[in-house]
């Protein structure tokens, strides 16, 4: 019992180190399952759902937290280096809480583009019970309860970070990864992603933002659903760290789509700061150079099922977990480990994956 008190003490003189910069009095997220710290899981009730159980949060927090992940995601490694708690979700406090340090809108399975758009334009049903345009109503409707009024707002939003994303992950899931589909369908929507993206980093700086965080996509060719789905017997679809170049070259089609939408933002919102995160790049760190982070094999799944990637099934109390998650980048096959967020998160906080570095916003 004595470690972890023990542990906690040095993150708290740690994080009282760091937070002297005291740049940001509160983060406001928005995103999909990469970074919900609870709202879905508040959401599911009484019903069970494997996030909510074991072994999710068997890093850190000992116990599940609904996070999508074995430990801390990355809002949480941003929140802890700027000195602030962990961002509480939004959904528990909605409609009562004051988030005096902020709050995290993210849940799990959220599109960037409605549902309806993906009806209309492509017939498509997406599995998404939850998009941007909810998640800033959401924020609106918090913020009208605790900064009332235009001025109010504006200046609770001007000490703020905004964290918009990683979002428009799912869009290209649920379009990639059902077989059904022309694998070029997803380059269809993309520009329509980026537009729905922009107009939330928009949107927040209307109503006062004057940092905004965007995240582009990960390299979902070195991710384990990715390689199991699309195993191929030509040598030529995979790169030399054994990743599925196609599905790299979309995220990085992305992120260049991305980049350029937040120079656009950029020159017409003079005297807001919107940063771009390289979360590829963040990622290939340890893809290219696993073992200078400790981890074994980058490309399988910590807790799933047998076969080439982990995959065999998906992570849940019953599921195998094949060692410790620190030597792991990828926890159930989808989503990231506790490690390799804080490796991200490092790359964002101290560069080179953000310019500025967040750490130097202040
Ligand atoms: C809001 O701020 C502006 C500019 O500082 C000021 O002129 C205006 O009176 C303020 N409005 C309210 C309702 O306080
Ligand atoms: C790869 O080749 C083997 C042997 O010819 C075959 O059984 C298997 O189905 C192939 N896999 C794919 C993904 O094409």
């Amino acid at each position: 019992m004595g470690i972890p008190i023990l542990l906690v003490s040095v993150v708290l003189l740690l994080n009282s180190h760091v937070g002297l910069c005291g740049c940001y009095k509160r983060i406001f997220s928005f995103g999909d399952s990469i970074i919900d710290t609870g709202n879905f899981a508040y959401t599911t009730g009484k019903n069970p759902t494997p996030v909510k159980e074991s072994p999710y949060g068997m890093t850190y927090f000992k116990r599940s937290t609904g996070r999508v992940c074995d430990g801390r995601v990355l809002v949480d490694f941003y929140a802890q280096a700027l000195g602030l708690p962990l961002l509480p979700p939004s959904i528990p406090e909605e409609g009562t809480g004051q988030f005096p340090t902020g709050a995290n809108f993210a849940y799990l399975g959220a599109t960037a583009l409605a549902p309806a758009y993906y009806k209309a334009k492509f017939n498509f049903d997406m599995g998404g019970s939850s998009h941007l345009d909810l998640q800033l109503d959401s924020l609106k409707k918090v913020l009208a309860r605790i900064a009332p009024g235009d001025n109010a707002t504006k200046s609770l939003l001007a000490e703020s970070l905004i964290i918009m994303g990683e979002i428009g992950g799912n869009d290209y899931n649920f379009g990639l990864l059902a077989r059904n589909r022309p694998r070029d369908t997803p380059f269809q929507y993309m520009p329509d992603v980026i537009g729905r993206i922009g107009t939330a980093v928009q949107d927040v700086i209307n109503l006062g933002a004057k940092t905004v965080l965007v995240p582009g996509n990960f390299p979902i060719g070195c991710v384990p659903a990715y390689l199991s789905a699309f195993q191929s017997n030509n040598t030529a679809d995979y790169d030399r760290n054994g990743c599925l170049v196609w599905y790299n070259d979309f995220s990085q089609k992305h992120n260049q789509l991305l980049t350029k939408e937040v120079q656009r933002l950029s020159s017409q919102n003079p005297g807001v700061k919107i940063i771009f995160a390289d979360y590829f790049g963040g990622a290939m760190q340890f893809v290219q150079n696993p073992k200078k982070y400790g981890i074994d094999d980058p490309l399988v799944s910590c807790c799933g099922g047998d076969g080439r990637y982990h995959t065999g099934k998906g992570c849940d109390k019953n599921s195998k977990v094949w060692g410790n998650p620190g030597s792991f980048a990828s926890w159930d096959g989808i989503h990231m480990t506790e490690k390799a967020y804080s490796v991200i998160a490092d790359g964002v906080l101290n560069g080179p994956f953000a310019d500025p570095a967040l750490l130097r916003t202040c």
